[in-house]
């Protein structure tokens, strides 16, 4: 039996995803995504086990500051986002391995709830076990979903902090963006606040080593979209016949990732019954992945109906977090 004067913590997690439906929406998108011109794929499928494998090791490449960047930021400033928000509820959009969380857990008043929010199961069952043991006085509520459908279901109540990090929201397009915004705009209480990470607008060259590294560790977490695809579609893309680019688009302000084909080649689907071609140089969008300016990212929350309240950066100025509350 337990210590009688233990608290008693608590751990739940309530899984909306519809993986058939998933599975659907997925194939579907890649039909749509290579017979389309510019050809271009989601990033979601970047991530499956090889390539969460492969993006922890991005994370720590000399390249790749904006990992580290936010790390400083939340280890400088973390008591001054709880002590603008003071929250007993920390829901996390996006909470992988839950790792920078504990910065922020650690400026928490206990007892406090923590809900991390992802799409994959298996790792947020671990992060939310290996916090549960950390944190006594933390209760787990995580809720495995996706960004489309799920945010909803976060629960609504306590004094809560939503936080987005890691230049996640860069991933989306500006519409997709400014949706996603009002989405978790529309789940706030007054009181409630948001923190937001955004990688900023730098020198172009620093930009593209950033996902262009030198040893070629972001080229095969690209390249092993083509891997998945051949698995789990029954595709026979050649790795070889395909190389890793990183370009950065200054009208659009973001990184794009793309494969570009090296030679005149088709490729079978059989999974989808769909056979497509690619031309010498073709490019395939796998990623895109947007920088900000800081008064840019004040425009997005306004038009989400929200108001920042306090911002902060790097001693480099390469990342931004920025909170906001309800206008
Ligand atoms: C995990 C989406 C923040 O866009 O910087 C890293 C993913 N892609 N290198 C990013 C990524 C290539 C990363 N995010």
């Amino acid at each position: 039996m337990s210590h009688p004067l233990r608290r008693l913590h608590m751990m739940r997690i309530e899984v909306f995803l519809d993986e058939a439906a998933a599975a659907v929406a997925l194939r579907n998108e890649v039909v749509r995504g290579l017979t389309s011109s510019p050809k271009a794929l989601s990033p979601t499928w970047l991530y499956d086990e090889r390539g969460c494998e492969l993006y922890d090791d991005i994370t720590r490449l000399n390249e790749y500051y904006p990992f580290r960047a936010e790390r400083s930021i939340l280890a400088a400033h973390a008591k001054d986002v709880i002590s603008a928000s003071e929250p007993n509820v920390l829901v996390e959009l996006g909470s992988g391995t839950s790792e920078k969380t504990r910065f922020l857990l650690d400026a928490m008043p206990m007892p406090a709830t923590y809900v991390p929010f992802d799409v994959a199961e298996s790792t947020l069952r671990d992060a939310a076990e290996a916090l549960m043991n950390e944190y006594p006085g933390l209760d787990v509520h995580g809720i495995v979903g996706d960004f489309g459908h799920d945010i909803v279901h976060i629960p609504r109540e306590g004094r809560r902090l939503i936080a987005l990090l890691g230049s996640t929201i860069g991933n989306f397009t500006p519409d997709e963006r400014a949706q996603m915004l009002r989405t978790v705009r529309e789940t706030m209480n007054p009181g409630d606040a948001f923190l937001l990470g955004t990688d900023l607008q730098k020198d172009r060259g620093r930009l593209v080593a950033a996902y262009d590294d030198s040893l070629g560790v972001t080229a095969a977490f690209n390249l092993n979209v083509l891997v998945r695809l051949n698995r789990d579609l029954g595709a026979n893309f050649d790795v070889e016949r395909f190389r890793h680019r990183a370009v950065y688009d200054e009208a659009h302000n973001w990184i794009e990732m793309q494969l570009v084909s090296l030679f005149d080649q088709r490729v079978r689907v059989d999974g989808l019954d769909l056979e497509v071609g690619f031309t010498e140089g073709e490019v395939l969008r796998t990623e895109i992945s947007a920088k900000f300016t800081p008064s840019a990212v004040n425009h997005e929350l306004a038009a989400a109906d929200m108001r920042v309240t306090d911002r902060w950066t790097d001693d480099a100025g390469d990342f931004l977090l920025t909170i906001a509350e309800v206008a």
